[in-house]
């Protein structure tokens, strides 16, 4: 179990930094550090992630002591975390889906989105920074907020920051005591898109495909129409 050490700024350019330049000077796993606000927030494959006051901007630092190739399983330990704390405080029957590799969509509209850094040593991850933005308060066009979710009801920030980081805990023992397959299933069991026709955007091209599967390292599995099998594991996806 995680004893999470929490530590709040006002502002800053991105948690991800913050904590990265306390890992670099000895920090281990259990760091949080969250802002209010960020100046250059960023998401995957290097975009921005605008960050004005009222949402969850959080980075923190795990050490899971394992090969480079399984590290990308934890992103899925953190959507799945992310998704059950979203299910404690969403009323009625909003939708959650999960989109790999590992967006947070309510109702279609992406609600939170997990980015996964991390520094490797002689294969080993040494540690992993997971930043997670949240959507609470305003979300940008074609997106959605927990407010929206929420019926009349008031979701603060801490609050919420402390759910989430409970139920990483669960789900990160989950992963150490019994390994990828029971994340695996939770997170199937919630998949955006899954048995639809997709697109993958990967560096170099575009493939087309069923989605037929997650595999037990985290790849998602693409069945194209010559019935063959292509394991994808990073690039944008689209499902059209
Ligand atoms: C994505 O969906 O592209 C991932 C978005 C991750 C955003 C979070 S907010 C906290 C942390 N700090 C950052 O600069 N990015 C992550």
């Amino acid at each position: 179990m995680i004893n999470w050490h929490i530590q709040t700024f006002a502002s800053t350019d991105s948690t991800q930094n913050l904590l990265r330049n306390l890992l670099n000077e000895g920090a281990g796993e259990g760091v949080v550090i969250q802002a209010l606000e960020q100046k250059q927030g960023r998401g995957r494959h290097g975009r921005d992630w605008v960050s004005p006051l009222g949402n969850l901007y959080m980075s923190f630092s795990l050490a899971p002591d394992c090969a480079a190739d399984v590290a990308g399983q934890l992103s899925f330990v953190v959507a799945v975390a992310l998704s059950r704390a979203v299910g404690r405080v969403q009323e009625g029957d909003h939708v959650r889906a999960l989109k790999w590799p590992n967006d947070l969509l309510v109702n279609g509209k992406k609600l939170a989105g997990i980015l996964l850094e991390s520094d490797i040593k002689d294969g080993k991850v040494s540690y992993l920074i997971v930043g997670c933005g949240v959507n609470i308060l305003s979300a940008p066009d074609e997106a959605i907020a927990i407010k929206d979710i929420c019926g009349d009801k008031q979701v603060p920030i801490h609050p919420f920051r402390d759910m989430v980081l409970e139920e990483v805990n669960s789900v990160y023992r989950l992963w150490k005591e019994e390994g990828f397959e029971r994340i695996r299933e939770e997170w199937l069991a919630q998949a955006y898109g899954l048995n639809e026709q997709m697109s993958v955007t990967l560096a170099d091209k575009r493939v087309k495909g069923r989605f037929v599967d997650l595999d037990k390292k985290g790849q998602l599995l693409l069945r194209t129409e010559d019935g063959q099998d292509i394991a994808i594991n990073s690039g944008d996806v689209y499902f059209s």
